[in-house]
């Protein structure tokens, strides 16, 4: 007999800032599954923070290493998934995310801004944090627009009221 599908119950994806672990893991508590972030998936495979192997490895070497972390994971996970906002960048995760529940955390310039701050740890937003997010929304909100099964505004909202919403709107997909 050929064993079950394991599958995520839902994959978050959208840029910094967009709330996906905070959301992430009010939906995973919500659902009773467990959560996972493929940030920390890399870490704890690189033994390292994603800021080191941005430094130490550069981003390349971060990329390959997370495409690897999201297949391996969306094969084997069954709760919720988080995809760092990068994720969708390589082709073979969007050929792999298509066949999957795809949720994209919407979010506007301002409260994306507000939430990153300074952008501690996060490599990409060295600089100036304003004009980087600009340039990744910009960039990749089509990528975001074109996997997602789901797409949920999280502007101004509570990552409560962001998680409420995806729980009803699974049960409805
Ligand atoms: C990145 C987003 C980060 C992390 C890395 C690169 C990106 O994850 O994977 O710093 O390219 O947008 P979060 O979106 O969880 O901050």
């Amino acid at each position: 007999m050929s064993s079950p599908v394991r599958r995520p119950v839902a994959v978050l994806v959208g840029t910094m800032g967009a709330g996906k672990t905070t959301v992430g893991e009010l939906l995973a508590e919500r659902l009773g599954v467990g959560f996972l972030d493929s940030d920390h998936v890399v870490e704890e495979q690189a033994g390292k923070s994603v800021q080191e192997i941005f430094v130490d490895d550069g981003e390349a070497t971060f990329r390959t290493l997370e495409r690897d972390a999201v297949a391996r994971t969306l094969a084997t996970h069954e709760g919720v998934l988080s995809l760092g906002g990068g994720a969708v960048l390589d082709p073979a995760t969007r050929d792999l995310l298509a066949d999957h529940d795809v949720v994209f955390l919407r979010v506007g310039l301002a409260d994306a801004v507000k939430r990153v701050g300074l952008g501690v740890g996060r490599p990409l937003l060295l600089g100036n944090v304003r004009a980087r997010i600009k340039q990744l929304l910009d960039e990749r909100t089509p990528l975001y627009e074109g996997l997602a099964r789901i797409a949920v505004d999280t502007d101004g909202r509570s990552p409560e009221d962001v998680a409420a919403e995806i729980v009803g709107r699974l049960a409805d997909a």
